[in-house]
Protein backbone atom coordinates (compact mmCIF):
# COMPACT_ATOMS: atom_id res chain seq x y z
CA UNK A 1 0.00 0.00 0.00
CA UNK A 2 1.44 3.28 -0.66
CA UNK A 3 1.87 6.15 1.60
CA UNK A 4 0.90 8.31 -0.21
CA UNK A 5 -2.44 9.46 -1.57
CA UNK A 6 -1.48 9.96 -5.02
CA UNK A 7 -1.93 6.91 -7.03
CA UNK A 8 1.33 5.21 -8.39
CA UNK A 9 1.75 5.73 -12.51
CA UNK A 10 1.05 1.98 -13.80
CA UNK A 11 3.98 0.89 -15.50
CA UNK A 12 1.90 -0.21 -19.05
CA UNK A 13 -1.49 0.93 -19.68
CA UNK A 14 -3.68 -1.10 -22.23
CA UNK A 15 -6.11 1.40 -22.86
CA UNK A 16 -8.81 0.11 -25.35
CA UNK A 17 -7.09 -1.27 -27.25
CA UNK A 18 -8.10 -2.97 -30.14
CA UNK A 19 -6.43 -4.66 -33.59
CA UNK A 20 -8.11 -5.07 -36.84
CA UNK A 21 -6.33 -6.69 -39.69
CA UNK A 22 -6.52 -5.91 -43.32
CA UNK A 23 -6.56 -8.66 -45.09
CA UNK A 24 -7.37 -10.19 -49.45
CA UNK A 25 -9.92 -12.21 -47.49
CA UNK A 26 -11.34 -8.22 -45.67
CA UNK A 27 -11.14 -7.47 -42.41
CA UNK A 28 -10.04 -9.72 -39.22
CA UNK A 29 -11.27 -8.45 -35.89
CA UNK A 30 -7.89 -10.16 -34.06
CA UNK A 31 -8.25 -7.91 -30.62
CA UNK A 32 -11.22 -5.84 -28.95
CA UNK A 33 -11.33 -3.47 -26.17
CA UNK A 34 -8.78 -4.52 -23.83
CA UNK A 35 -8.07 -2.34 -21.08
CA UNK A 36 -5.87 -3.51 -18.39
CA UNK A 37 -2.98 -1.32 -15.99
CA UNK A 38 -0.13 -2.92 -15.11
CA UNK A 39 1.97 -1.71 -11.65
CA UNK A 40 5.16 -1.63 -12.16
CA UNK A 41 7.04 -5.16 -10.93
CA UNK A 42 3.58 -6.85 -11.52
CA UNK A 43 3.20 -10.00 -13.16
CA UNK A 44 0.21 -10.39 -15.74
CA UNK A 45 -0.69 -13.57 -17.33
CA UNK A 46 -2.70 -13.94 -20.29
CA UNK A 47 -5.12 -16.87 -21.65
CA UNK A 48 -6.93 -17.50 -24.29
CA UNK A 49 -7.54 -20.37 -27.01
CA UNK A 50 -5.13 -20.36 -29.85
CA UNK A 51 -5.55 -17.99 -32.28
CA UNK A 52 -7.88 -15.45 -29.97
CA UNK A 53 -5.46 -12.54 -30.28
CA UNK A 54 -2.80 -13.12 -27.73
CA UNK A 55 0.58 -12.70 -29.93
CA UNK A 56 -0.93 -9.62 -31.28
CA UNK A 57 -1.96 -8.40 -27.98
CA UNK A 58 1.34 -8.60 -27.31
CA UNK A 59 3.24 -6.84 -30.44
CA UNK A 60 0.94 -3.72 -30.00
CA UNK A 61 2.23 -3.55 -25.95
CA UNK A 62 5.86 -4.06 -27.25
CA UNK A 63 5.42 -1.38 -29.87
CA UNK A 64 5.80 -3.85 -32.73
CA UNK A 65 2.50 -3.30 -34.44
CA UNK A 66 -0.32 -0.34 -33.91
CA UNK A 67 -3.34 -0.53 -32.71
CA UNK A 68 -6.46 0.33 -34.79
CA UNK A 69 -8.32 1.17 -31.68
CA UNK A 70 -7.19 2.44 -28.03
CA UNK A 71 -3.64 3.21 -27.09
CA UNK A 72 -0.87 1.84 -25.30
CA UNK A 73 1.08 4.11 -22.81
CA UNK A 74 4.35 3.08 -20.73
CA UNK A 75 5.00 4.91 -17.65
CA UNK A 76 2.48 7.18 -18.98
CA UNK A 77 3.66 7.83 -22.05
CA UNK A 78 2.03 7.18 -25.21
CA UNK A 79 3.44 5.09 -27.83
CA UNK A 80 1.35 6.61 -30.71
CA UNK A 81 1.58 9.58 -29.29
CA UNK A 82 4.45 11.07 -27.18
CA UNK A 83 7.25 9.18 -29.92
CA UNK A 84 10.17 10.34 -27.68
CA UNK A 85 9.70 9.46 -25.04
CA UNK A 86 7.60 6.04 -25.70
CA UNK A 87 11.20 5.32 -27.83
CA UNK A 88 13.08 5.39 -24.81
CA UNK A 89 10.44 3.47 -23.29
CA UNK A 90 10.90 0.91 -25.84
CA UNK A 91 14.36 0.32 -25.21
CA UNK A 92 13.58 -0.83 -21.90
CA UNK A 93 11.86 -3.83 -22.79
CA UNK A 94 12.49 -7.02 -24.03
CA UNK A 95 10.59 -10.07 -25.96
CA UNK A 96 10.65 -13.63 -26.21
CA UNK A 97 8.92 -14.66 -29.03
CA UNK A 98 6.67 -18.04 -29.38
CA UNK A 99 9.83 -19.56 -31.82
CA UNK A 100 13.25 -18.36 -30.57
CA UNK A 101 14.17 -16.48 -33.97
CA UNK A 102 18.19 -16.99 -32.99
CA UNK A 103 20.36 -16.32 -35.59
CA UNK A 104 22.03 -19.71 -37.11
CA UNK A 105 25.83 -17.91 -37.77
CA UNK A 106 26.14 -16.33 -34.47
CA UNK A 107 27.00 -18.68 -31.24
CA UNK A 108 24.37 -19.27 -28.46
CA UNK A 109 26.70 -16.57 -26.40
CA UNK A 110 26.77 -14.43 -29.02
CA UNK A 111 23.00 -14.54 -29.78
CA UNK A 112 22.30 -14.16 -26.08
CA UNK A 113 24.48 -10.75 -25.93
CA UNK A 114 23.40 -9.41 -29.23
CA UNK A 115 20.99 -6.88 -27.59
CA UNK A 116 24.07 -5.71 -25.75
CA UNK A 117 26.49 -5.86 -29.03
CA UNK A 118 23.64 -2.82 -30.05
CA UNK A 119 23.92 -0.82 -26.93
CA UNK A 120 27.76 -0.39 -27.12
CA UNK A 121 28.63 -2.83 -24.24
CA UNK A 122 32.42 -4.26 -24.58
CA UNK A 123 32.99 -7.30 -26.01
CA UNK A 124 34.36 -9.14 -22.51
CA UNK A 125 30.81 -7.23 -20.41
CA UNK A 126 29.20 -8.93 -23.65
CA UNK A 127 31.15 -12.15 -22.60
CA UNK A 128 30.91 -12.00 -19.00
CA UNK A 129 26.50 -11.40 -19.10
CA UNK A 130 25.89 -14.64 -21.48
CA UNK A 131 28.52 -17.00 -19.14
CA UNK A 132 25.92 -15.71 -16.38
CA UNK A 133 22.64 -15.92 -18.53
CA UNK A 134 24.09 -19.54 -19.78
CA UNK A 135 23.96 -20.84 -16.39
CA UNK A 136 21.08 -19.04 -15.57
CA UNK A 137 18.75 -21.08 -18.25
CA UNK A 138 21.27 -24.05 -18.08
CA UNK A 139 22.88 -23.78 -21.17
CA UNK A 140 26.75 -24.32 -20.04
CA UNK A 141 28.79 -25.65 -22.19
CA UNK A 142 26.69 -24.50 -25.26
CA UNK A 143 28.01 -21.03 -25.27
CA UNK A 144 29.86 -22.21 -28.71
CA UNK A 145 27.43 -23.66 -29.94
CA UNK A 146 25.21 -22.70 -33.17
CA UNK A 147 21.43 -22.31 -32.69
CA UNK A 148 20.97 -25.48 -35.04
CA UNK A 149 22.83 -27.65 -32.51
CA UNK A 150 20.48 -27.56 -30.12
CA UNK A 151 16.97 -29.06 -29.38
CA UNK A 152 14.32 -26.97 -29.55
CA UNK A 153 13.78 -26.52 -25.73
CA UNK A 154 17.66 -25.02 -25.36
CA UNK A 155 16.84 -22.60 -28.35
CA UNK A 156 13.84 -21.63 -26.44
CA UNK A 157 15.92 -21.04 -23.29
CA UNK A 158 19.01 -19.04 -25.52
CA UNK A 159 15.75 -17.06 -26.29
CA UNK A 160 14.77 -15.86 -23.13
CA UNK A 161 18.23 -15.76 -21.84
CA UNK A 162 18.41 -12.91 -24.58
CA UNK A 163 16.04 -11.00 -23.69
CA UNK A 164 17.21 -10.87 -19.76
CA UNK A 165 20.46 -9.76 -21.43
CA UNK A 166 19.55 -6.33 -20.93
CA UNK A 167 17.71 -6.24 -17.58
CA UNK A 168 14.34 -5.02 -18.88
CA UNK A 169 12.15 -3.28 -17.12
CA UNK A 170 9.27 -4.76 -18.68
CA UNK A 171 9.45 -8.26 -20.10
CA UNK A 172 6.93 -9.55 -22.83
CA UNK A 173 6.77 -13.59 -23.30
CA UNK A 174 5.54 -15.05 -25.75
CA UNK A 175 4.83 -19.28 -24.35
CA UNK A 176 8.56 -19.13 -23.84
CA UNK A 177 7.80 -22.54 -22.55
CA UNK A 178 5.30 -24.06 -24.43
CA UNK A 179 8.15 -26.30 -25.86
CA UNK A 180 10.13 -27.60 -22.87
CA UNK A 181 9.49 -31.10 -20.97
CA UNK A 182 7.81 -30.78 -17.84
CA UNK A 183 10.48 -30.89 -15.52
CA UNK A 184 12.69 -27.92 -17.52
CA UNK A 185 9.28 -26.33 -17.67
CA UNK A 186 9.02 -25.79 -13.83
CA UNK A 187 12.83 -25.25 -13.09
CA UNK A 188 12.25 -22.41 -15.85
CA UNK A 189 8.95 -21.19 -14.12
CA UNK A 190 11.01 -21.10 -10.56
CA UNK A 191 13.51 -19.23 -12.29
CA UNK A 192 11.87 -16.40 -13.89
CA UNK A 193 9.81 -15.85 -10.64
CA UNK A 194 13.15 -15.62 -9.23
CA UNK A 195 14.53 -13.06 -11.92
CA UNK A 196 11.46 -11.05 -11.53
CA UNK A 197 11.99 -10.64 -7.56
CA UNK A 198 15.44 -9.69 -8.45
CA UNK A 199 15.15 -7.15 -10.78
CA UNK A 200 11.46 -5.63 -10.31
CA UNK A 201 10.63 -6.04 -14.32
CA UNK A 202 7.03 -5.85 -14.94
CA UNK A 203 5.91 -9.19 -16.93
CA UNK A 204 3.36 -10.08 -19.09
CA UNK A 205 3.53 -13.93 -20.47
CA UNK A 206 1.32 -15.47 -22.70
CA UNK A 207 0.76 -19.42 -21.78
CA UNK A 208 -1.65 -21.74 -22.30
CA UNK A 209 -1.17 -23.20 -18.85
CA UNK A 210 -3.54 -22.42 -16.45
CA UNK A 211 -1.07 -23.89 -13.78
CA UNK A 212 1.84 -21.82 -15.19
CA UNK A 213 -0.32 -18.82 -15.09
CA UNK A 214 -1.53 -19.55 -11.60
CA UNK A 215 2.41 -20.32 -10.43
CA UNK A 216 3.82 -17.24 -11.89
CA UNK A 217 1.08 -14.37 -12.19
CA UNK A 218 -0.56 -11.98 -9.69
CA UNK A 219 -3.42 -11.72 -12.19
CA UNK A 220 -4.62 -13.95 -14.49
CA UNK A 221 -6.13 -12.25 -17.63
CA UNK A 222 -8.53 -14.73 -19.75
CA UNK A 223 -9.06 -13.70 -22.94
CA UNK A 224 -12.40 -15.15 -25.08
CA UNK A 225 -12.12 -16.50 -28.62
CA UNK A 226 -11.45 -14.23 -31.84
CA UNK A 227 -11.95 -10.94 -31.13
CA UNK A 228 -9.86 -11.02 -27.69
CA UNK A 229 -11.74 -9.55 -25.33
CA UNK A 230 -10.91 -9.66 -21.21
CA UNK A 231 -13.69 -12.48 -20.52
CA UNK A 232 -12.57 -12.44 -16.56
CA UNK A 233 -9.51 -11.33 -14.32
CA UNK A 234 -8.59 -13.43 -11.60
CA UNK A 235 -6.10 -12.27 -8.66
CA UNK A 236 -4.02 -14.67 -7.49
CA UNK A 237 -3.17 -14.09 -4.01
CA UNK A 238 -0.94 -16.91 -3.26
CA UNK A 239 2.02 -15.96 -1.29
CA UNK A 240 5.62 -15.50 -3.02
CA UNK A 241 8.41 -17.48 -3.18
CA UNK A 242 5.91 -19.92 -4.86
CA UNK A 243 6.97 -23.52 -4.84
CA UNK A 244 6.50 -26.36 -6.75
CA UNK A 245 5.03 -28.30 -3.89
CA UNK A 246 2.16 -25.14 -3.67
CA UNK A 247 0.87 -26.34 -6.32
CA UNK A 248 -1.09 -29.47 -4.31
CA UNK A 249 -2.30 -26.96 -2.46
CA UNK A 250 -5.83 -26.52 -2.06
CA UNK A 251 -5.34 -22.36 -2.23
CA UNK A 252 -3.72 -23.30 -5.73
CA UNK A 253 -5.89 -25.69 -7.10
CA UNK A 254 -9.41 -23.64 -6.05
CA UNK A 255 -7.42 -20.86 -8.50
CA UNK A 256 -7.07 -23.44 -11.29
CA UNK A 257 -10.75 -24.63 -11.40
CA UNK A 258 -11.98 -21.21 -11.21
CA UNK A 259 -10.01 -20.28 -14.06
CA UNK A 260 -11.09 -23.76 -15.94
CA UNK A 261 -14.86 -22.57 -15.01
CA UNK A 262 -14.54 -19.56 -16.48
CA UNK A 263 -13.20 -20.61 -19.92
CA UNK A 264 -15.56 -23.62 -20.02
CA UNK A 265 -18.27 -20.88 -19.72
CA UNK A 266 -17.10 -19.08 -22.88
CA UNK A 267 -19.81 -16.78 -24.85
CA UNK A 268 -20.84 -19.07 -27.68
N1 LIG B 1 -0.44 -9.89 -39.71
C1 LIG B 1 -1.67 -10.42 -39.74
N2 LIG B 1 -2.48 -10.23 -40.79
C2 LIG B 1 -3.73 -10.76 -40.81
N3 LIG B 1 -4.27 -11.49 -39.82
C3 LIG B 1 -3.50 -11.70 -38.74
C4 LIG B 1 -2.16 -11.19 -38.63
N4 LIG B 1 -1.63 -11.57 -37.43
C5 LIG B 1 -2.61 -12.28 -36.84
N5 LIG B 1 -3.71 -12.37 -37.60
C6 LIG B 1 -4.98 -13.03 -37.26
O1 LIG B 1 -5.39 -12.54 -35.97
C7 LIG B 1 -5.92 -13.59 -35.21
C8 LIG B 1 -5.16 -13.67 -33.88
O2 LIG B 1 -3.85 -14.15 -34.12
P1 LIG B 1 -2.78 -14.28 -32.95
O3 LIG B 1 -1.53 -14.79 -33.55
O4 LIG B 1 -2.73 -13.02 -32.20
O5 LIG B 1 -3.48 -15.43 -32.03
P2 LIG B 1 -2.93 -16.16 -30.72
O6 LIG B 1 -3.97 -16.00 -29.68
O7 LIG B 1 -1.56 -15.71 -30.41
O8 LIG B 1 -2.91 -17.71 -31.18
P3 LIG B 1 -1.94 -18.90 -30.68
O9 LIG B 1 -2.40 -19.29 -29.30
O10 LIG B 1 -2.23 -20.00 -31.68
O11 LIG B 1 -0.54 -18.42 -30.74
C9 LIG B 1 -5.86 -14.84 -36.06
O12 LIG B 1 -7.12 -15.02 -36.66
C10 LIG B 1 -4.81 -14.51 -37.08
O13 LIG B 1 -5.08 -15.18 -38.29
MG1 LIG C 1 0.28 -16.63 -30.39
Amino acid sequence: MSTSDVPEQPALQIVSAGKVFQTGNGPVEAVANININCAQGEFVAILGPSGCGKTTLLRMIGGLIAPTQGDILMDGYSLSRDHSAARTKLAELAFAFQEPRLFPWFTIAENIALPLRLRGFSKSERMNRAQELCDLVGLRGFEKARPAQLSGGMRQRASLARALSVSPKLLLLDEPFGALDAMTRDLMNIELQRICATTGATVVLITHSIAEAVFLADRVVVLTPRPGRIHAIHAIGLPRPRTIEMQESMAFQNHVRAIRTDIAGYPS
